[in-house]
């Protein structure tokens, strides 16, 4: 059903991801007229707070999070905001959040960033108080889960009280534009599709690396590690796109319908073939960095990188393998994506100076958004003997190509979907325990060799066997 949502209730309202995305989100989609002009956003979190700190709260994570050319509209959307304390635990105070949410005229949305181990509690409560109706969406943000079996206990919960099509579980990822223009880059060009197969690409590289370290998020990330916060969900995202196959449309459906194919398709991953590894102190952009363990502030066997070979096992992609890497603490913020293309069958040009490199092409989805393929070419001159070559980068900036349009927040686009009802960019529950399930054996697999991740210096590129299991198979990680 198609409905919109002139009511917004946001649990966590207080929290990290609220102050910095969620509200800065809403407020600009707010100033630009795309929500409902009617919409009331209610806030909810066990802070004891009234509507008016509520929002002093959000004006200043607006000041803090959102540039001041699109803080246009924030008296209108401060005035849209009210709160409600509630300790998600007591089923009493449901009814309470209820009468404040009162009846909205076209539908509900509720949010849910909080920690997974209020989600169930809180599904209870929405369902008794009367806010889990038909003209409800519920979305959730991640982690659904640490493993395959707590992720299926959350999406039983949630499925008692909403049926699929209406619940979203994000993947901040997929709000991003970068991350939507693979689709396009796919397929709305005929150059690439009939080469993006096993029979002209070599391999592929999927790289998000960060400069941050442990953050505000100390108890959650130390029991997460890079493996279950950053691969489970973004890099195995960002590889379902690079791999699937053409979808009938672009609609819900039939994009989740060939992600989870690839996902299905990942062959169980040999733990000979995934590197771990936890920083130590060292240095970023000249800027001295405590190791994990003094950030922590005591010891831990958590992963803050790991490195993986992974395999489709399909037609497309058989033989073809997918390196994977993040970490915390790498000397440079990035993501991106690297389709190395086969060398040609035969080269027609003898001589030294005519080294062939195979034709490359580097996805930039962040900080800076490029596309570049890198083509061979003459060097200009009279050579006697024979052509000189050289690669050259074709390269494509979208800041440069889209001057005009504004960067979002990749919640913007996200929020709106779940405002307006759009789950293409949303992560179905098969998709969810496909990815659990294929991480939760290399998980086992580490447990049972008794793994301990491998140090490297903050500022370097992860330990030196993540250089290693590119290299023994002729390949360099892309720099
Ligand atoms: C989050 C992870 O999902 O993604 C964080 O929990 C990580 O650890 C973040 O820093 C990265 O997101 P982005 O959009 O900055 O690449």
């Amino acid at each position: 059903t198609k409905f919109t949502s002139d009511r917004l209730l946001l649990f966590g309202a207080t929290g990290d991801l609220s102050r910095r995305m969620l509200l800065p989100s809403l407020c600009a989609l707010d100033a630009e007229g795309l929500l409902d002009p009617q919409i009331e956003i209610i806030g909810t979190a066990r802070s004891d707070l009234d509507d008016q700190g509520f929002r002093n709260f959000a004006r200043e994570s607006l000041e803090q999070f959102l540039p001041a050319n699109r803080r246009g509209g924030m008296a209108t959307f401060l005035n849209r905001l009210s709160y409600q304390s509630l300790d998600a635990n007591n089923p009493s105070g449901f009814d309470a959040l209820a009468s404040k949410v009162g009846t909205p005229k076209e539908g509900l949305s509720i949010f849910l960033s909080t920690a997974p181990s209020l989600f169930e509690p809180t599904i209870r409560g929405l369902a008794s108080s009367g806010l889990a109706g038909d003209r409800v969406r519920i979305g959730l943000e991640k982690p659904l889960g640490i493993n395959l079996a707590s992720s299926k206990v959350i999406n039983d919960a949630v499925s008692g009280a909403f049926p699929e099509d209406r619940i979203y579980r994000i993947d901040h990822y997929l709000g991003k534009e970068t991350v939507q223009n693979l689709l396009a880059l796919r397929f709305a060009n005929l150059m690439f599709e009939p080469l993006w197969n096993a029979a002209h690409i070599d391999h592929v590289q999927i790289t998000v690396s960060e400069t941050v370290g442990l953050e505000s998020r100390v108890a959650y990330y130390d029991d997460s590690g890079a493996l279950r916060d950053m691969v489970q969900n973004h890099m195995l995202q960002l590889l379902a796109l690079v791999a699937m196959e053409p979808p009938v449309s672009y609609d819900a459906t039939n994009v989740r319908d060939e992600k989870v194919k690839v996902l299905r398709s990942l062959r169980p991953v040999k733990t000979g073939e995934t590197v771990t590894g936890q920083y130590r102190a060292g240095a970023i952009g000249g800027q001295a960095v405590p190791g994990y363990d003094d950030e922590l502030g005591k010891d831990s066997d958590t992963e803050t990188f790991v490195a993986i070979k992974a395999h489709i096992d399909n037609w497309r992609w058989q033989g073809v393998p997918f390196y994977l890497r993040t970490g915390k603490r790498l000397p440079r913020r990035t993501t991106e994506i690297i389709v190395q293309f086969r060398s040609v069958p035969h080269s027609i040009f003898p001589g030294r100076s005519a080294k062939m490199a195979p034709n490359r092409l580097v996805i930039g989805i962040q900080p800076s958004e490029n596309i570049t393929l890198s083509l061979m070419a003459k060097v200009p001159g009279l050579d006697r003997d024979g052509i000189a070559l050289r690669s050259i980068p074709l390269e494509i900036s979208m800041a440069d190509a889209f001057a005009g349009p504004q960067r979002r927040i990749a919640y913007e686009r996200l929020l709106l979907d779940l405002i307006e009802g759009d789950q293409t960019l949303f992560v179905r529950r098969d998709e969810v325990e496909a990815q659990w399930e294929w991480i939760d054996a290399i998980r086992a697999g580490w447990e049972e060799q008794q793994l301990e991740p491998k140090t490297y210096t903050a500022g370097s590129w992860g330990p030196s066997a993540a250089i290693a299991l590119a290299e023994r198979d002729g390949v360099t990680w892309h720099e």
